[in-house]
């Protein structure tokens, strides 16, 4: 069982990365591998809705880290995608990474738990939180909760120790998904798969 932990922040090593790491450590507890996979330091522009992916599968922006985060999905079991909260949204990393990669490859990520994790340093989590929320709204994907939104403290590296409330809230987070992961696996022995998804109808109200 292994989760992705996506960190989109444009700093490799910022205030992101380490509360993914804490979290990384609290899955750990829990028995469950994860992987900090860094989207890099520029997402390469946002989905240019060429529809090219729906002939080839992958993302026509082929330089920078879209596809590779397609591959490495399909591997896991479960998500956190992790933002710095930019003028009250997610960062554009965040939303030019997750809208192609989840154009191109969404069944890599269906029927998989995911969760939001906003780390700021002071406003904008809860609007951040919606934002990511919608990308596994649309695509079956349970979203795990906590005790608290998903939100942290932090304007430098490591700063989230001074925010006891919301490592408590990561903590809870980690643990939450080692246990839908857990269920998920667990039902898959007993037989119980995931429901096929009906795709018969797409309603354009303009023709
Ligand atoms: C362009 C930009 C916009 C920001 N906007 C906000 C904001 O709206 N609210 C906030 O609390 N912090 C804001 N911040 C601060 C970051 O969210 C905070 O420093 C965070 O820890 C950065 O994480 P990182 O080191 O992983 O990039 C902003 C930072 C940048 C660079």
């Amino acid at each position: 069982m292994k989760v992705l932990l996506v960190n989109t922040s444009p700093k490799e090593k910022g205030s992101t990365y380490h509360v993914l790491e804490f979290i990384a450590q609290k899955l750990s507890e829990n028995g469950v591998e994860s992987e900090i996979f860094w989207t890099g330091q520029s997402v390469l522009g946002g989905c240019r809705g060429c529809m090219g992916c729906r002939k080839t599968g992958k993302c026509i922006i082929d330089d920078d880290a879209v596809n590779t985060l397609a591959q490495k999905a399909n591997e896991a079991d479960g998500f956190i995608f992790a933002s710095p909260v930019h003028y009250a949204a997610a960062s554009g990393n965040l939303t030019a990474a997750l809208d192609r990669v989840f154009y191109s490859a969404a069944k890599n990520f269906a029927f998989k738990p995911g969760a939001a994790v906003a780390v700021a340093r002071r406003a904008g989590c809860s609007a951040t939180l919606d934002q990511i929320h919608k990308y596994f709204s649309i695509n079956s994907m349970p979203i795990v909760p906590s005790t608290y939104w998903n939100m942290i403290h932090s304007s430098k590296p490591g700063d989230y120790v001074n925010d006891p409330e919301g490592m408590q809230t990561m903590t809870n987070l980690a643990n939450n998904m080692a246990w839908m992961i857990r269920c998920i696996e667990a039902a898959k022995e007993q037989g119980i798969e995931h429901p096929v998804a009906i795709k018969e109808v797409r309603t354009d109200f303009n023709s």
